[in-house]
């Protein structure tokens, strides 16, 4: 998993329940990289596992809502920081039918060892956009709200749904329905 996604989840936690509660998940967890990352570098998966999960331990907040919250503060940075992948579009339901085909595409040129998931689109109207989420990682929830800060980012709002395919979330079907 990219550095990024380590130093955002940090500052996130850091912002929103202080900096001892950084210090002590980094100390309950065993990190290889001692709980120390750059935004290029690439750590194990477990490492997240281990924070995120320490983190809820910590706070009583289930892994899937704090994921949720997450999405939030790593949609504003991924705006600022890929400025040009955001402003190729103008339409919320476009950039999320174009995951797989151009962001994520870039993504990869970028960080050619990026973990990404897989967006596959079932359906799309005007209004209503059905897309599956794969991934072994099973983030979903960090897709969900990632789809939610999409429409925000447009000043637009959707119904979300979500239904796993496999109970793991490795595999979930997303219904975005335009209000
Ligand atoms: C993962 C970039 C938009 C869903 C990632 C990662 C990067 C990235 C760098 C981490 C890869 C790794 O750790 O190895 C971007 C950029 C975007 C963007 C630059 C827009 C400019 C989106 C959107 C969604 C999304 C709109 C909404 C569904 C995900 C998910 C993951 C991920 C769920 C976690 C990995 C997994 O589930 O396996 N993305 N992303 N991304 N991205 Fe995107």
């Amino acid at each position: 998993m990219k550095g990024i996604i380590f130093t955002e989840f940090l500052e996130l936690v850091e912002e929103k329940f202080g900096l001892e509660m950084v210090d002590t998940i980094i100390k309950s967890s065993e990190l290889k990289s001692n709980g120390v990352y750059t935004g290029v570098g690439t750590y194990s998966f477990g490492e997240m596992v281990q924070l995120l999960g320490n983190l809820s331990k910590e706070t009583a907040i289930a892994p899937d809502d704090l994921l949720y919250v997450f999405a939030e503060h790593l949609f504003a940075t991924l705006a600022t920081n890929y400025p040009g992948l955001m402003n190729t579009y103008s339409d919320p339901m476009d950039l999320l039918s174009s995951i797989e085909s151009h962001i994520h595409v870039e993504v990869r040129k970028i960080y050619s060892d990026a973990e990404l998931p897989t967006f596959t689109v079932i359906s799309r109207s005007d209004s209503e956009l059905v897309m599956d989420y794969q991934s072994s990682r099973a983030l979903y929830s960090l897709g969900h709200g990632l789809m939610q800060q999409t429409f925000n980012h447009f000043d637009q709002s959707a119904d979300i749904s979500y239904q796993k395919l496999k109970d793991d979330g490795t595999k979930v079907r997303f219904t975005i329905r335009k209000k």
